[in-house]
C-alpha cells in the first residue's frame, strides 16, 4: 500500500503548489478572496459584518436598477442560462447583435465584438490585430488582459513611461518606418486613474502611421459629457482605431467590448482564439448590459452624482494628506509605498468597516504599493462621513 507522504513527495507540482510563497503568504494574512454573503447599495455583509464598499468597479450604480433587473429576468425567461457555444458556430443570437449595434454606435465606431469578458475582449484585440513581425509600443503600466495580448500576438513590443508622450516619440521615431506599429494603452489608467494623454498620443499615432488601441474599461460611462469615455472628453473624433472594454464597471456586469472600423470587427472575429474557441455572452448578461447602457443614456444624474461623490472624497483624502497618485478620475490609489504599510492601514479600514483592496508591487510600480479605491454614484453622504472617520483611523493608527 503507498504511502500519502512519500507519493507526495514525488509529485513535483503537488509540491510547488504546497510550497508557493505568495500563496502561503496570501492564505495567512487574507488580504484577498473576501467573500461576501449579502449586498444592498454601497453596503455588503461578511460573516454578518457590514461593510462600505469602497474597492468596487460600480462607478454608476445601476446594477440593481428596476428595469436591469426586469430586464434579466425577461431575457432568463426567454432564453434561458446560456447559448451553449461560440459565436462563430451555434451561439450567436438577435440580443448579442443588438447590443453589438448600439456599443458602436455610442462609441462612434462601425462595429463592435462583444465577449464573455473584458479580459478576453482587451486581450483578443491585441492578440488578434497585433501579429509576429509588428511593433507594439504599450505603456508600462498597462493592464494585465493587454500583455495577456501582447504574448499570445508573437509581435514585438517597447515598453513606454507611463502616459508619457514624449518617451513614446522618441521610441517610435527611433523605429523603422517600415515596420507596422500598434500603439496600446489606457483611457484611465485602473490602478493611478490617470487620464491618458490622448490627444499628444494621437498625434503621434498620426504622424508615425501607428494603429492606436485603447482599453476604456475604466472612462466608458465616467468621462464625457455623455459617458462615452475618454475619447468624448477630449472631443477626439478620430484618430483611436480600436477601443475596447469591459461591462464589469459602469455597466455593472460581466462582458467585454472592442469597437473598430468594421474591417477591423471581421478580421478580428476570423482570427481571435478568445472569440472563436469561447462560448457566447449570456443572454441575461448581455440583457442587463444594453439595459444599463439605455439607463447611462437617458439618466446623466448618476454620472453627476459620481463625480460629485468623487469630488467630496477627494476632498477627504487631500484633507488627510494622503497621496492619491494625482488620480483624476473616480479610481483613487492610496499610496503608502510599502506592503507593510499599505497592509496595516488596509486593516485599520477593515476594522472600521470600510472594504478597500491592496494593490502592492509587482502588480504596481515598486515603491508604490498603495490601497485601491473608487468611488460610486451609490455612496451616501453617511458612506463619506464614515469613510473619512476610518482613513482618519488608519492613518493616525499607522502613525502616517
Ligand atoms: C483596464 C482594464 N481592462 C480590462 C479589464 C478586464 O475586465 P473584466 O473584469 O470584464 O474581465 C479590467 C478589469 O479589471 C481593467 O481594469
Amino acid at each position: 500500500m503507498p504511502i500519502p507522504f512519500l507519493q507526495r513527495q514525488g509529485k513535483r507540482l503537488e509540491k510547488r503548489f504546497g510550497e508557493d510563497d505568495p500563496t502561503r503568504l496570501r492564505l495567512k494574512y487574507e488580504p484577498y478572496y473576501h467573500t461576501f454573503n449579502k449586498q444592498v447599495g454601497s453596503r455588503v455583509w461578511r460573516d454578518d459584518r457590514e461593510y462600505i464598499m469602497l474597492a468596487s468597479n460600480d462607478y454608476l450604480g445601476l446594477g440593481n436598477h428596476p428595469l436591469v433587473i426586469e430586464a434579466g429576468k425577461k431575457a432568463l425567461d426567454e432564453w434561458g442560462s446560456g447559448t451553449t457555444g461560440a459565436r462563430l458556430a451555434n451561439g450567436s443570437r438577435s440580443f448579442h447583435l443588438e447590443l453589438e449595434e448600439e456599443l458602436a454606435d455610442f462609441l462612434g465606431k462601425e462595429a463592435c465584438q462583444i465577449s464573455s469578458a473584458g479580459y478576453l475582449s482587451c486581450m483578443s484585440a491585441v492578440a488578434s490585430f497585433a501579429t509576429r513581425g509588428d511593433m507594439i509600443f504599450v505603456d508600462k503600466n498597462s493592464h494585465s488582459s493587454l500583455w495577456s495580448g501582447i504574448q499570445a500576438s508573437g509581435a514585438s513590443y517597447e515598453k513606454f513611461s507611463h502616459n508619457n508622450a514624449d518617451d513614446l516619440r522618441h521610441l517610435l521615431s527611433t523605429e523603422k518606418p517600415e515596420k507596422t506599429k500598434i500603439i496600446i494603452i489606457e483611457g484611465v489608467y485602473s490602478m493611478e486613474g490617470h487620464i491618458a494623454k490622448l490627444p499628444e498620443i494621437v498625434a503621434l499615432a498620426e504622424e508615425f502611421d501607428a494603429f492606436l488601441l485603447m482599453d476604456d474599461a475604466h472612462g466608458f460611462g465616467v468621462l464625457g459629457q455623455n459617458g462615452r469615455g475618454t475619447v468624448e472628453h477630449f472631443e477626439i473624433e478620430n484618430g483611436v482605431d480600436a477601443i475596447c472594454g469591459s461591462f464589469s464597471k459602469s455597466l455593472a456586469g460581466t462582458g467585454g467590448f472592442v469597437a473598430a472600423s468594421r474591417d477591423a470587427i471581421e478580421y478580428l472575429r476570423s482570427h481571435s482564439k478568445q472569440t472563436i474557441f469561447s462560448a457566447a455572452v449570456s443572454p441575461v448578461a448581455t440583457a442587463c448590459a444594453k439595459t444599463v447602457l439605455g439607463i447611462m443614456k437617458e439618466e446623466p444624474e448618476h454620472r453627476y452624482r459620481l463625480w460629485e461623490n468623487a469630488r467630496k472624497y477627494k476632498a477627504i483624502l487631500a484633507d488627510l494628506e494622503l497621496d492619491t497618485w494625482e488620480s483624476e478620475t473616480p479610481a483613487v490609489p492610496i499610496v503608502l509605498g510599502d506592503k507593510e504599510k499599505v497592509y496595516f492601514f488596509w486593516k485599520a479600514l477593515m476594522e472600521k468597516g470600510i472594504f478597500t483592496v491592496i494593490s502592492v508591487a509587482p502588480a504596481v510600480p515598486p515603491g508604490k504599493d498603495l490601497i485601491r479605491t473608487a468611488i460610486s454614484a451609490r455612496h451616501t453622504g453617511e458612506d463619506l462621513e464614515r469613510i473619512a472617520d476610518a482613513l482618519a483611523y488608519a492613518k493616525s493608527k499607522c502613525r502616517l
